[in-house]
């Protein structure tokens, strides 16, 4: 089966990808979902996190106190680092074993920090959702209610969009309205199951 990494910005527009893909039949595999499950009530992981970053993580209930969370690493390098070594490894592994559940001529794999995690050999193909990043603020802005200050630090600790752009497979610009992203994504769709096809 095909492996298309998909990868972009925050705010870039990978979900509203992704979910157009879904719209099409295709298997979406998707890193934020994996990151969220394991950080669920009772989770190993979120034993292990409470183990590093303390009781203040945890709500009364036991769940994730995400605000106290993202406040500890907001600022911090290796507190992020820290966090980042438990959550990555579980996210690939989990992504793994899904993956082999899967019977399909492709899959998309949304993998935000694909490029950042080092972990481009994962996928077959990678495909980058972009946008400038005044657009990128601009959503982000209106759908988190997040600083302007906040986002670009956001986006200066992702890798470039220069960097993104020369690293792509294919390339889906989605400075434009949703109508011609759906047409950007029939047209891929096409594509992968060609060379789906051609592989077989
Ligand atoms: N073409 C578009 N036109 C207008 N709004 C859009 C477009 N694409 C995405 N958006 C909006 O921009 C916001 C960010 O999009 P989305 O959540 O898909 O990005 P993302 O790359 O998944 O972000 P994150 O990195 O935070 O997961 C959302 O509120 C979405 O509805
Ligand atoms: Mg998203």
């Amino acid at each position: 089966m095909l492996k298309v990494g998909l990868t972009g910005g925050i705010g870039c527009g990978k979900s509203t990808v992704a979910g157009i893909f879904a719209g099409l039949h295709v298997p979406v595999l998707d890193a934020d979902e994996i990151a969220h499950r394991l950080v669920e009530k009772g989770q190993p992981a979120l034993t292990q996190i409470q183990q590093t970053f303390g009781t203040a993580i945890l709500n009364p209930d036991g769940s994730l106190n995400r605000k106290n969370l993202r406040e500890q690493v907001f600022s911090d390098m290796k507190q992020k680092q820290k966090l980042e070594s438990i959550l990555h490894p579980l996210i690939y592994k989990t992504l793994q074993a899904e993956l082999e559940q899967l019977i399909a001529p492709y899959c998309i794999i949304s993998i935000p920090l694909l490029f950042e995690t080092d972990m481009t050999h994962f996928v077959d193909r990678i495909l980058v959702i972009d946008c400038p990043v005044e657009t990128q603020i601009e959503r982000v802005k209106v759908r988190d209610s997040l600083s302007i200050e906040r986002i670009q630090s956001i986006i200066d600790s992702q890798v470039s969009r220069a960097f993104r752009k020369a690293q792509a497979d294919d390339l889906i610009d989605n400075s434009d309205t949703d109508y011609r992203l759906a047409e950007q994504v029939k047209k891929l769709h096409n594509l992968y199951l060609s060379i789906s096809a051609c592989r077989d």
